[in-house]
């Protein structure tokens, strides 16, 4: 279990999950997915929040086919690193796609609720990803929402591609052979960072310690250990997800007022509509990115 008091990046994450669970519940879907949907065949007369569930549960399946769970007779053994409330971890489980399930989050408040109401063969650990130590190999890992905080905010580009090495090494040790990886990500796209659009008011004031990167670090630092095999960039997704949370905030706005204040409501709905105007102008994206592990890491072909 990581002590909040020690490491910084979980004391980063309970600063933005400690707002509590009750008023997240009022602006996410009914699955608490707390990333950007996939919006592909949702049409627009649906339902304003059966199509959020829907479109998250689309992602879900993407990244459970990117990954191979698909029913196998053996079972599926599944990490999903920074698993928030659980959703993808459930949604596997119930459709018997998965049958065991480890989920990794900084947050206590997360922690809590996936353990209340876990499937049987699901269970989450309070601990940073550097922490954990498997029981045996996983046949598949999905990470969705969480590398954003996986390099220290404002290090070099240097630096950024060594932690997130750190991250593709792990994953390699993690892994059976021929295990593949599912990765989401907000990074920059036309911005250099760090201060473009989103600026200091997200990094500072809502999302401590968040830090994106750029497609071109990811594809360094994964490639010892793995092949890219799908690369999808998806900033509309996410304009979409925004726009559809906003909403929703928007309307519970009486009852999020009672439960965290006026000043962090406030500060809710200026970062949701700075993010969506961010991916709308492209400063920003989401790629979706699907990886193979290269059993025999990166090794020189000499001429
Ligand atoms: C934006 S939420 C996304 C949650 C979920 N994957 C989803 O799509 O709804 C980010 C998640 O990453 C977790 N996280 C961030 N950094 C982490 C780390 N170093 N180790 C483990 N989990 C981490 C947070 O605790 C949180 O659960």
């Amino acid at each position: 279990m990581t002590d909040t008091a020690l490491d910084p990046a979980a004391a980063d994450i309970e600063y933005h999950y400690d707002v509590g669970n009750e008023f997240y519940a009022l602006w996410l879907d009914e699955t608490l997915t707390y990333s950007a949907a996939r919006w592909d065949g949702i049409g627009p007369d649906e339902p304003e929040a059966t199509a959020l569930a829907s479109a998250q549960r689309a992602k879900f399946a993407h990244h459970l086919d990117t990954v191979g769970a698909s029913c196998p007779a053996g079972g599926f053994n599944l990490l999903d690193v920074g698993c928030g409330w659980g959703g993808l971890m459930d949604f596997g489980a119930a459709s018997g796609r998965v049958t065991e399930a480890k989920g990794l989050t900084l947050s206590r408040a997360q922690f809590q609720y996936v353990e209340a109401h876990a499937r049987p063969g699901v269970r989450v650990e309070l601990t940073n990803w550097e922490d954990h130590r498997p029981e045996r190999l996983y046949d598949g890992i999905i990470s969705v929402g969480a590398f954003e905080h996986f390099a220290a905010p404002g290090t070099a580009r240097e630096e950024r591609i060594r932690s997130y090495r750190a991250y593709f090494e792990r994953c390699h040790q993690w892994l059976r052979p021929g295990g593949r990886m599912s990765l989401q990500t907000i990074a920059y796209d036309s911005v250099t960072g760090p201060d473009g659009p989103v600026g200091s008011f997200v990094t500072k004031d809502v999302f401590p310690g968040g830090q994106l990167p750029r497609l071109s670090e990811i594809a360094e630092a994964c490639d010892p250990y793995f092949s890219v095999t799908a690369l999808h960039s998806c900033a509309d997704d996410y304009a979409r997800t925004l726009a559809v949370w906003s909403k929703r905030l928007s309307r519970a706005q009486q009852e999020a007022r009672e439960l965290v204040g006026p000043e962090v409501l406030r500060r809710y709905r200026l970062y949701l509509r700075v993010c969506e105007t961010t991916f709308l102008r492209r400063a920003a994206t989401v790629y979706r990115i699907g990886f193979q592990r290269r059993d025999e890491p990166l090794r020189t072909i000499c001429g």
